[in-house]
């Protein structure tokens, strides 16, 4: 069923790039993939926040076919949250899609299963998308834990969502021991994760939000291993960190089709 998901490959930046930084990167990227729609490839950027104002006026003045993202927000709307950012304001900026739950917030910054819950119910109460991430790290996976981890993050991430809700999301799985490291999951083993996720939302959701909701891959995804895991099955893009950066390598991994 693969084809009637839009493929939706997506450059997390982390915290590289100042804003004019950004908006070479975004030019330089609009260049290599050219005027064209990239065959129903959806592509979308998350630069820092101090970026997206100027990445916003670039893409919109220059009607490019990339979209603009996030990489985290707050539940709140606004209020005494000092450092924060809420969904409202990225709403405004013309955000489309917000990265919830990445691994490197739930390690470094404390996030738990219920506060990235909030976080998804805040962001879709402003008509973005959230990709919700999920992972295990390697000593999970080595007890045998990874599939129970995801299980738990999916649940408690999409509790209380209506099932049309979860239908219309992004979740990217993300073995966190695969992320910066160089080191991908085999096609297979990320196959398999997605595959359980989808099965996961079936039981959760329903079947039909199992079989519309789009599935990342995210870890050391780069131009030389896109191609084989978007033959998966359950497999409908990548989550990228490192390789985003560099706006050719970026491209490359979007023209997947084309190697
Ligand atoms: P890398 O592509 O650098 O492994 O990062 C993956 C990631 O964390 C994307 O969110």
């Amino acid at each position: 069923m693969a084809e009637e998901r839009t493929p939706i490959i997506s450059g997390n930046w982390k915290m590289h790039k100042n804003h004019f930084e950004a908006i070479q990167a975004v030019q330089k990227l609009h260049y290599r993939l050219g005027e064209e729609e990239q065959e129903g490839v959806v592509v979308t950027v998350h630069p820092p926040f101090t970026d997206l104002r100027s990445v916003q006026t670039l893409i919109e003045s220059d009607r490019m076919h990339i979209v603009l993202g996030a990489q985290n927000c707050f539940y709140e709307n606004e209020g005494a949250f000092t450092g924060e950012v809420s969904p409202a304001m990225l709403a405004k900026l013309d955000v489309a899609y917000v990265i919830l739950g990445h691994s490197e917030r739930r390690q470094d910054f404390g996030e738990t299963d219920e506060m990235v819950n909030r976080k998804v119910k805040a962001v879709l109460a402003h008509q973005m998308i959230p990709i919700l991430c999920c992972g295990e790290t390697l000593e999970e996976r080595e007890a045998g834990q990874a599939e129970s981890k995801v299980d738990t993050q999916i649940r408690a991430g999409l509790a209380g969502l209506k099932a049309s809700q979860v239908a219309g999301l992004v979740i990217a799985y993300e073995p966190i021991w695969a992320i910066g490291t160089g080191r991908t999951a085999t096609s297979e083993d990320a196959q398999a994760m997605c595959a359980h996720i989808r099965s996961i939302i079936a039981d959760a959701a329903s079947a039909d939000a199992a079989a519309a909701v789009r599935i990342q891959y995210g870890g050391s995804v780069k131009p030389g291993n896109i191609a084989e895991l978007m033959r998966m099955p359950d497999i409908d893009g990548a989550l990228v960190g490192g390789a985003s950066l560099e706006p050719d390598e970026f491209a490359a991994i979007v023209q997947f089709r084309q190697h």
